[in-house]
């Protein structure tokens, strides 16, 4: 890999202020100060410094984002804004997209990642991975409800969801549905179904991990590795 493209994997630099340092003498590639910033390092052992400072490489990147209302989950749109606009340059450059996707006005938790497997296994419905939302509704959910989304429901010719978790909230309009698939308008369609109207609707939980309380409407941070081992390793 170039030089250059290497330090701004390590989100120290970008490619032009790369070359600055290089300019300046600054950047040392095995000990050895650096001349050119299309030089060839193998990512996998070189030690890169900065006035001194080790450069440690990473390949992927998962971010956690609250997502709010009005953004589509999207990396390009040429209307409407999409949740790019809610990235910090610095991870700009890592080639992100969001896994899975949230309706424009649906807020909470979405991934963000470069990691096309780690994005595949979460969003496949084959492994079963749980997202659980919480809705309001414009009428109360009855009991019977639960039984009806236990057992699937149709929601057209060709798809009957997989059985699916309601719980009521003391407030009947407000619940939680549990779900392991993610097909376009899922949780609205599914409600509509028993004739109530999703008035408002955020993602909670994926899998294990559920969203940070402390991360504020349109907040991004990186996710820990115990984070990202709940995400996949857990079907709760
Ligand atoms: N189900 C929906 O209806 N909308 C979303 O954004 C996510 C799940």
């Amino acid at each position: 890999m170039r030089l250059d493209k290497y330090v701004s994997l390590c989100k120290k630099a970008t490619r032009s202020e790369t070359k600055k340092f290089i300019r300046q003498g600054n950047i040392t590639v095995n000990g050895v100060v650096a001349k050119k910033s299309d030089m060839q390092v193998d990512e996998n052992s070189v030690l890169v410094c900065i006035n001194g400072e080790e450069l440690s490489y990473r390949k992927y990147i998962y971010l956690m984002l609250n997502k709010p209302a009005g953004y589509i989950s999207a990396t390009y749109d040429a209307h409407q804004k999409t949740i790019m606009e809610l990235i910090p340059d610095e991870y700009l450059h890592f080639e992100l997209f969001p896994v899975g996707r949230l309706d424009i006005d649906t807020e909470g938790l979405l991934i963000l990642t470069n990691d096309g497997k780690f994005a595949h296994d979460l969003t496949s419905p084959r492994k079963h991975v749980y997202k659980t939302y919480y809705a309001e509704l414009d009428k109360p959910m009855q009991q019977g409800d639960i039984e009806i989304f236990k057992k699937g429901i149709k929601l057209d010719a060709d798809f009957t969801t997989l059985p699916a978790e309601l719980y009521i909230d003391e407030n009947p309009k407000r619940v939680y549905i549990k779900i392991c698939e993610g097909k376009f308008h899922q949780v609205k369609r599914m409600c509509e179904s028993v004739g109530k109207k999703v008035m408002y609707l955020k993602r909670i939980r994926i899998g294990g991990l559920s969203l940070d309380p402390d991360l504020p409407k349109g907040g991004v941070r990186e996710l820990s590795g115990k984070e990202l081992r709940l995400l996949t390793n857990s079907n709760e």
